[in-house]
């Protein structure tokens, strides 16, 4: 019966850790998933987890399960980190990573609302759309991405924003979208929270990469202000990107309800959820989290280190601009120095990104470019490869 089956279709940025690891070249460069890497090309365990690891190690006394929903203290941390406080209007439930997250607020929906329609930004992350198509679930694109001004065309977003429903969910992301790293300004969050309470549609903030734009407050003041605002919303945190975590898996499905009493139905439908799909999500790299963010001298470690990543991709982002300006004479990338988080489009039409990547420079097909897997040193010939592609 498994000859029937029809072929997967590829995602291209799992498809594209494949063809580098093939790439025998030394000089190849590897701006494809999103992984923070240092400026010797390196994807460190980052200082606070390799110490709670330790401790973890030495104080853990069973393996038993725990509860469907997992580490209460993990929940609650990342309700702390994402929205800045804990309440009786919230509940969650542990997950494997982002990608777990989601899927789990994604039952959650179709649960609560058989007849639910997602949204996601034209461009997303591709496996938004591959997720709900996996789902079956209605789903369709809204406007985000201006490939002109290389901004946020806000005036479409809103305009089709404004013209949803109670039934509609949309995916926002928190911060450093995915691919572009154009981000909604605070005013235009405040403006896009009035058009959900105006029109019943129901937020689901994708919130991987927190502390990698501004920083973990700054990253968040958007994501908080819209939860200030609105009776119910859900959030989908990870803890890959900012803890470093990504094979280990954690993840933080986070729903605010209407009030507390709608909280115990909420957290009794995420623990069947978890069930259904897996049962418990994975204990140790939640674990970890966990002591990181109630451990002051842990927590401040970590937080001094994602303050080094940051400083890192944004400096990149500066050297790249004035790199680009250098050898195409003009100021046209500019953008890549104003944008923030891993992630940006150089703008390669699919021909130039082929063309860059026979020279040994693994892009996505969009041209997505993951930052922080450039190096100080291979600025200058990113930027020679980009003009010599004619991009
Ligand atoms: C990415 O966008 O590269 C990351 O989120 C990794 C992934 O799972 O796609």
């Amino acid at each position: 019966m498994f000859s029937a089956l029809p072929e997967p279709k590829a995602d291209a940025i799992i498809a594209l850790i494949q063809a580098f690891a093939e790439d025998p070249r030394d000089s190849k460069v590897d701006l494809g998933v999103g992984v923070y890497k240092d400026d010797a090309g390196k994807t460190p365990v980052m200082r606070a987890v390799k110490e709670a690891e330790r401790r973890l190690l030495a104080a853990q006394d069973s393996k038993s399960y725990t509860k469907l929903t997992g580490n209460p203290d993990f929940v609650a941390g990342m309700q702390r980190l994402a929205l800045g406080k804990v309440s009786d209007r919230l509940t969650g439930a542990q997950a494997p990573g982002g990608t777990g997250a989601l899927r789990v607020l994604f039952e959650l929906t179709m649960r609560a609302n058989p007849d639910a329609r997602f949204w996601y930004s034209a461009p997303s992350w591709p496996n938004h759309q591959a997720m709900l198509a996996n789902m079956k679930v209605p789903h369709q694109s809204y406007p985000y991405f201006d490939a002109e001004t290389l901004g946020v065309d806000f005036d479409a977003m809103i305009a089709t924003l404004d013209g949803l429903d109670a039934n509609d969910v949309v995916i926002l992301h928190g911060c450093c979208h995915n691919p572009t790293g154009a981000n909604l300004t605070q005013a235009q969050w405040e403006r896009v929270t009035q058009s959900a309470l105006d029109n019943g549609w129901m937020p689901l903030v994708d919130f991987a990469y927190q502390g990698l734009g501004d920083g973990l407050e700054e990253d968040a003041q958007g994501v908080r202000y819209m939860a200030s605002k609105m009776p119910r919303m859900m959030v989908a945190t990870s803890c890959s990107k900012n803890f470093g975590l990504y094979r280990d898996r954690a993840g933080c499905a986070i729903v605010q309800c209407e009030s507390a009493a709608e909280v115990p139905l909420v957290t009794a439908t995420l623990s069947s959820v978890n069930r259904l799909l897996y049962s418990f999500a994975p204990d140790h790299p939640a674990a970890v989290v966990a002591e990181i963010l109630t451990d002051p001298e842990l927590r401040a470690d970590w937080e001094a280190e994602l303050a080094e990543m940051r400083d890192r991709i944004n400096g990149l982002r500066t050297g790249l601009a004035e790199a680009l300006r250098q050898e195409t004479n003009s100021n046209r990338f500019d953008f890549i120095a104003e944008h923030r988080g891993m992630f940006s489009r150089l703008g390669a039409t699919p021909e130039q990104v082929a063309a860059m990547r026979e020279g040994g420079i693994y892009m996505v097909g969009d041209s997505r470019m993951n930052i922080a897997g450039l190096t100080t040193d291979k600025l200058r010939d990113f930027a020679r490869a980009a003009a010599a592609a004619g991009v």
